[in-house]
Order: structure tokens, then sequence, then C-alpha cells
């Protein structure tokens, strides 16, 4: 499904996000930057945009992204992101503590066990290394709640199927959204997989929330 999304990927994120998505991820490197990494894995990295903030934000540190999708990585590595791995989220062909933060963008919604993928991501972080992911999430105040239901069923859907002509691929957009833990029970899963420190930051009305721990 990514394979077959990616050409179209990136105006469908600027498109479909009204173009907060820049802000989003700018705001995520921001925060990695402020933990001062010598070395970050954005996983799930897709066509790199993360990753690309990161090695404008963090000159010095090695970042490196890792996704199972060839043609994301083709992506990715035209746009300059100069360190890339293909492999899965799920078993990282990587050593122990062998990264001072990792970064998951709209990523950790598609593994298919969450809580495996967090305690694979801990394992590859050093004694007290950062975790931060960026995902969707649901607005917690009703009348926006409702609202943002109606786009994800209704408008996401038919408005990424004219951008992409890959309709089946939103509409399990929007049900992975509606399906993934969000706000506090998200932070309980980040805790119960090894993480203290836990924090949730809501962006965009509730749409959007960026998690940190720490190990
Ligand atoms: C929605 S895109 C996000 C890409 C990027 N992080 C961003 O912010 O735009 C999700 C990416 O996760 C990748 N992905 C999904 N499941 C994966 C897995 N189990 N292992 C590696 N990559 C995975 C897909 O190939 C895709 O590139």
């Amino acid at each position: 499904m990514f394979d077959r999304v990616a050409r179209r990927y990136d105006l469908a994120n600027h498109l479909l996000s009204f173009g907060r998505d820049f802000f989003w991820r700018r705001r995520s490197a921001e925060i990695v930057a402020e933990w001062n990494p010598a070395c970050v894995l954005d996983l799930a990295t897709g066509s790199g945009d993360l990753a690309l903030a990161l090695q404008h934000k963090i000159s010095h540190a090695q970042i490196v992204g890792l996704d199972f999708s060839s043609a994301m990585l083709a992506l990715a590595r035209g746009k300059g992101v100069r360190h890339l791995i293909a492999a899965d989220v799920a078993q990282l062909p990587l050593a122990e503590q062998s990264f001072d933060a990792v970064t998951v963008a709209f990523g950790l919604r598609n593994v298919h066990d969450w809580a495996a993928a967090l305690r694979e991501i801990r394992r590859v972080l050093t004694s007290g290394g950062h975790l931060l992911v960026l995902d969707f999430s649901l607005p917690s105040k009703p009348i926006l709640h409702f609202l943002y239901r109606l786009y994800l069923r209704r408008i996401l859907p038919l408005a990424s199927a004219i951008i992409t002509r890959e309709k089946e691929a939103y509409q399990y957009l929007g049900a992975s959204i509606e399906n993934f833990p969000s706000g506090r029970a998200m932070c309980d899963l980040i805790a119960t997989s090894g993480f203290q420190n836990v924090t949730a930051e809501s962006f965009t009305g509730g749409i959007v929330t960026i998690y940190t721990a720490e190990v």
C-alpha cells in the first residue's frame, strides 16, 4: 500500500493537512534537538520529511531513516536523507542501545503490534535515551470530535481518491486513526512498554499529538 501511494504521498500530506504537517514535523525536530542526541533513528521514515527536518536542525547528529517500503526509501534518498535502512519496525536489525533518540511520525499506528514495536524501540535506545511519537489523535472536545470523524469518514477518502487515485489506502487511514490509542491511553501504552516521564502535547485542535518519553 505504501509503495502504491508513494508517488503522491507528499502532495496528499500537504493538501489533506492544509500545510500543517510542516509545522508538526518542525516542532518534533525542535523537541529532539533539545535532547542533544549524537544519533537519531527515524522509524517509518517514509519520504523522509522528519529525517530531513532533523538533519537540518541537529547538524552534528547522525540521522538514520528506516522504512520497509522501497518506493518511500527512494523518495527519501532523492530528497537528501543520508543514511537509510530497509527494514521492518517490528524487527529492527540494530544492536541494543545503539541510538540516543528514536522518532516515529505517523508510523507506529501502522504497525500490527504497537506494544511490541515500542519494546523493540526501547531495546535500541541507550540508557536515558528519548522517544518521540508524532501521530494523529482524536480531538477531545465533542464538537471537534464529531466534525473530525465526519472528515475522516466522508471527506478524506473522497479528497485523497482525487489526489492519489488510491481511495482504499485513505479509507484505511481514517479507520487506523479511529482505532489508534490517543491521549491518556497512548501515554499508558508507552509507559507499560518500559518508558518513563511520558508527556503528550496536542496540536491543531487535538488532531495530532506529540508524545515523548525516556528510557
Ligand atoms: C504515513 S507514512 C509516514 C512517513 C513519515 N514518517 C512522515 O512523517 O511522513 C508511514 C510509513 O511507515 C512505513 N511503515 C509502516 N509499517 C512499517 C513497518 N512495520 N516497518 C517499517 N516501515 C513501516 C510505511 O512504509 C510508510 O512509509
